[in-house]
């Protein structure tokens, strides 16, 4: 299979997987309605895929940790409609859908962020079975942290405390590395961990994914300046809307590229121990790229 088939037939089972999440849920007003709706809207499926990817990576079957990757993405999924809020970055599109607010109500979109965050919780629970229990609990250690106040929460309180303040680069990157890094670092980990992966693996794992998610913000920095809402399927211009010192403001557009090239370089070789990091290495490459 070539790198775009596997992530093709990757990003298929996920899809397959989050379609059924909720399925046997009672409505409760329109709160999964809600959750639905942005959780099945596309998006690259970034996250989901490195669980299962980096579990196949240490030698573990990506099906068993599905629910799992799921899990990542319904995290993943809940901030970004809480970032959308008009009391956050106030955007209107996302996924090529007005934002969840916009069609719920701001109360709902709240909600439905809160209830993703606590489904991922439930939904790794109830798929954990065949899976040795100290593993599990490692995972979701990770995950919780990685979510949470030093992990995404606390990245996104760092953004929006820098609106409109002028950043150094130690700051804009410690912002970045815990607003995105951490829950892509945790997605990549939590399927070495599962997988049974050993101190080593798992420390080489973190390093790819510590590049890669720094070299994802930066890239994804550079598109709210140059890129194509439509294709983004978000608006661009958002950051300059805010107010916000990113890498594009401290180093330029040229800076960034070369940055990226640098930091795919880094996570490529993070994975040189492993048999096969083939698929990792064409990801990372991808992503330097990425018009979306
Ligand atoms: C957008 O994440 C927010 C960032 C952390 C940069 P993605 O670019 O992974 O968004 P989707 O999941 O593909 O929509
Ligand atoms: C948000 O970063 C990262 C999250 C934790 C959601 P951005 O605000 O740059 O993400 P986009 O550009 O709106 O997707
Ligand atoms: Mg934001
Ligand atoms: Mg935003
Ligand atoms: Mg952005």
């Amino acid at each position: 299979m070539t790198y775009r088939e596997q992530y093709e037939a990757d990003k298929a089972m996920v899809e397959e997987a989050l379609k059924g999440a909720f399925r046997d849920r009672a409505p409760r007003g329109d709160i999964y309605d809600a959750m639905n709706y942005s959780l099945l809207a596309g998006g690259k499926r970034l996250r989901p895929i490195l669980t299962l990817e980096t579990c196949r990576l240490c030698g573990g079957d990506p099906m068993a940790v599905m629910p799992f990757a799921c899990a990542v993405e319904m995290i993943h999924t809940y901030s970004l409609i809480h970032d959308d809020l008009p009391c956050m970055d106030d955007d209107d599109l996302r996924r090529g859908r007005p934002t969840n607010h916009k069609v719920y109500g701001e109360a709902t979109a709240v909600l439905a962020g809160d209830g993703l965050l606590n489904a991922a919780f439930e939904t790794a629970l109830a798929g954990r079975a065949g899976l040795e229990p100290e593993r599990v609990l490692e995972a979701l250690d990770v995950l919780a942290r990685a979510a949470g106040a030093d992990g995404m929460v606390g990245g996104q309180t760092l953004d929006m405390a820098g609106e409109g303040r002028a950043l150094n680069q130690a700051d804009v990157e410690e912002l970045q590395r815990l607003k995105t890094g951490a829950l892509i670092a945790a997605a990549a980990e939590m399927g070495c961990i599962l997988a049974g992966g050993g101190a080593e693996e798992r420390k080489a794992v973190r390093r790819y994914a510590s590049r890669l998610g720094l070299a994802f913000q930066i890239r994804d920095d550079m598109l709210d300046v140059t890129g194509d809402a439509a294709l983004l399927g978000k608006p661009t211009g958002s950051d300059a809307r805010g107010e916000k010192t990113t890498f594009v403001t401290l180093k330029g557009l040229d800076g960034c590229a070369a940055l990226v090239e640098k930091l795919t370089g880094e996570a490529a070789a993070a994975l040189e121990g492993f048999a096969h990091p083939e698929f990792l290495i064409s990801l990372a490459r991808s992503l330097a790229g990425r018009m979306n």
